[in-house]
């Protein structure tokens, strides 16, 4: 199933054609001061579920949403005190920030990988600014590779890893930084979840306070690292073909239930479906949920990644 990859110019042409794309549900990379990011609607469930199936992803990670502006970031996150400072001495720039999401920001919970938290991101290159602009809402970027190879700098990369499984790429030459962008969590004390364009030391002078920082083994405990942290109130049970008394079904394909994540077995449409149908289910009081067979290939095991999480005896 493989679709013809556009090379778009960085002209108001290009741009504007990408927006098109982003609009339409499509796959579009674009280039940005760090790296190649591969852009779709954020606020899309389709949309976002295909760039995890673009990549390969075995595992819903969450997602960095790209804004204009921190006006535009303030409209789907809280916006502590930090948040104002870091942002306003490093936006646009190679910075993001995670904080807690908005009630009805409007987002995917495929972003998210369904945390109540939210990375944000005002990128510098003019290019991605002239497409986010030319768009008019929030683009969900993760970096533009296949899942397990490194960063893409140039257009070539991208099309080199993503040839055939995206619409289009932006060719705005290569990048100037060249490594992602520095990650600070705002939901709790600053702390630097990855090390990246903007030096540690900089957002400390910036902050007024030295800051903690996530090791390797620490990043557990970061929202959304760990095992259980998705789990639903309800009991999840995977491979079930019916309910057990208490019990509401989740279907796909053949295997019928009260929600199905696919009547017709299509995994992009289940991707997109499962926390919004976890979410539905779990809000009906039943104390488990059980889950039909996913199968594990394609964006299947991203599937099967969340739903063995959400069944994962709580920590
Ligand atoms: O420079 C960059 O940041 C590039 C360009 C395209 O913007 N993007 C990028 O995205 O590096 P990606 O998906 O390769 O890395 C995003 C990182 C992941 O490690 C993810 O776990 C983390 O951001 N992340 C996203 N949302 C998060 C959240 N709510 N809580 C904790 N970590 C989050
Ligand atoms: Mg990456």
């Amino acid at each position: 199933m493989a679709i013809a990859t556009r090379i778009l110019r960085p002209d108001a042409a290009g741009l504007a054609a990408a927006a098109a794309i982003w609009r339409a549900g499509g796959l579009v990379a674009l280039p940005t001061e760090t790296v190649y990011g591969l852009g779709a609607d954020a606020r899309n469930d389709l949309a976002v579920a295909r760039i995890f199936e673009a990549k390969g992803r075995p595992r819903f990670n969450p997602l960095i949403v790209h804004v204009t502006d921190a006006g535009a970031a303030r409209a789907l996150v809280a916006w502590p005190e930090a948040a104002e400072r870091l942002a306003t001495a490093f936006w646009p720039g190679p910075l993001t920030l995670v904080l807690p999401l908005r009630e009805g920001a409007g987002v995917s919970p495929l972003v998210t990988a369904g945390l109540g938290t939210l990375a944000v991101r005002v990128p510098a290159h003019e290019v991605a600014r002239g497409a986010l602009a030319a768009f008019g809402g929030p683009v969900a970027a993760p970096s533009a590779n296949p899942s397990g190879r490194i960063s893409p700098t140039t257009a070539a990369h991208v099309l080199a890893g993503l040839s055939g499984r995206i619409e289009a790429v932006i060719d705005g030459g290569p990048c100037a930084v060249g490594v992602e962008s520095s990650i600070v969590g705002l939901w709790g004390a600053p702390v630097l979840l990855r090390p990246g364009g903007v030096p540690q030391e900089a957002l400390e002078a910036a902050l007024g306070a030295p800051m903690a920082v996530a090791e390797a083994g620490d990043r557990l405990t970061a929202p959304g690292q760990m095992a259980s942290h998705y789990a639903p109130g309800a009991r999840v049970r995977l491979d079930a073909l019916r309910a057990a008394p208490g019990e509401a079904m989740l279907g796909f394909g053949a295997v019928a239930g009260d929600l199905s994540l696919s009547p017709s077995g299509d995994l992009r449409e289940a991707a997109a479906n499962l926390f919004h149908h976890l979410h539905a289910l779990d809000a009906t009081g039943v104390r488990g949920i059980a889950v039909a067979p996913i199968p594990e290939v394609g964006l299947g095991r991203a599937i099967n990644d969340r739903l063995r999480r959400a069944a994962a005896p709580r920590g």
